[in-house]
């Protein structure tokens, strides 16, 4: 089949298929097309259950249009997609993997409970404004962690969130402690570095770190010098756990039906920051790193 590519998921993790030996998949070589998850719409097709005019997300890349036959599993796997839950650029933000790391995130690997202090860093980001919101469904006290007073009042004022940090106004460890006078139960951390070394100190007893990603590391030229503080770990009897949303793709499309749920409900918002045009790829990928990206980070087409 023949798919239109409307919207492009811009993503940290584009960063490691770039370096010389990807963690977990393959290198992108230069003249290769950039993987990207994406969402389009079939123009063209001669399978049956992927008729013209319905849309999918799948592995399409950063390009206009992708030629492709249906398969198992990536970059072949194609999701015909439901836009009565929401529309397309969200079924790549709270209903795409962003939604999906932050609720299987919280719920499996974190094993939320609603008397728990959560903090996310990155909490403006895609995975992380979902992540918070989701916990403060659950009923727990939620304080983010972002690089600006408009992030910080964003994530307090719109989304709801207890409380907001912002990082780069300096004493986080004072600000993270008065904001979690109990100490922190669950730490959702999309960033690692320093951050995390801070968190770490304020663990509370049974206190499970949830490991999303990185982001303070992915452009880093050394090995990270850290984490510092994993003693706590012992001492507060608490875990830390990383994991890849796609260990959970089977249960996605409950997922999504719930957070559409919400989303209808007005519960829970999802934030895209939309860039145009395929041309602006190269552009709009630092965004991710230098903090101009705000809720998720995607290309119009
Ligand atoms: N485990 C999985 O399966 C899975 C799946 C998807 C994503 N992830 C991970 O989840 C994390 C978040 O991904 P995302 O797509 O939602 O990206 P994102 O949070 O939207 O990333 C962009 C934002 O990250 C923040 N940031 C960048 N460098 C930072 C640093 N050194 N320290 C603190 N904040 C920094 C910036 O916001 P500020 O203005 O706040 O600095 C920037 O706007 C990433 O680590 C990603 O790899 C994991």
């Amino acid at each position: 089949m023949l798919v239109k590519v409307r919207y492009i998921d811009v993503q940290p993790a584009m960063r490691s298929w770039l370096a010389e030996n990807p963690p977990y998949t393959a290198r992108i070589e230069e003249g290769d097309c950039m993987r990207a998850q994406a969402v389009g719409q079939i123009v063209a097709s001669r399978h049956p259950d992927y008729p013209e005019g319905a849309h999918v997300h799948g592995m399409l890349g950063v390009q206009t249009y992708a030629m492709i036959r249906p398969g198992p599993t990536p970059p072949q796997q194609l999701t015909r997609l439901d836009l009565d839950l929401a529309p397309l650029p969200a079924h790549l933000s709270a209903l795409g993997s962003s939604g999906m790391t932050a609720y299987f995130g919280l719920l499996d690997v974190g094993q939320m409970h609603a008397d728990d202090t959560v903090v996310v860093s990155s909490a403006a980001g895609a995975v992380g404004s979902v992540a918070g919101q989701i916990a403060k469904l659950y009923g727990c006290r939620v304080v983010g962690i972002a690089g600006s007073a408009d992030k910080c009042s964003y994530l307090v004022d719109e989304l709801g969130f207890d409380a907001a940090v912002d990082y780069k106004q300096g004493d986080v460890y004072s600000a993270l402690s008065r904001h979690c006078p109990d100490g922190i139960d669950l730490y959702f951390d999309n960033v690692g570095g320093e951050l995390l070394d801070i968190a770490m100190l304020l663990l509370a007893k049974r206190a499970r770190i949830v490991v999303s990603g990185m982001l303070s590391q992915y452009n880093a030229t050394a090995p990270a010098a850290g984490p510092r503080f994993y003693g706590m770990l012992l001492l507060k009897h608490a875990r830390m756990e990383g994991f890849l949303a796609a260990d959970y793709q089977e249960h996605y499309a409950q997922a999504r039906v719930t957070i559409a749920g919400w989303m209808r409900e007005g519960k829970l918002r999802s934030r895209e920051h939309v860039v145009d045009g395929l041309e602006a790829f190269p552009e709009a990928f630092p965004m991710l790193s230098d903090g101009r990206s705000f809720g998720k980070l995607l290309i119009r087409v």
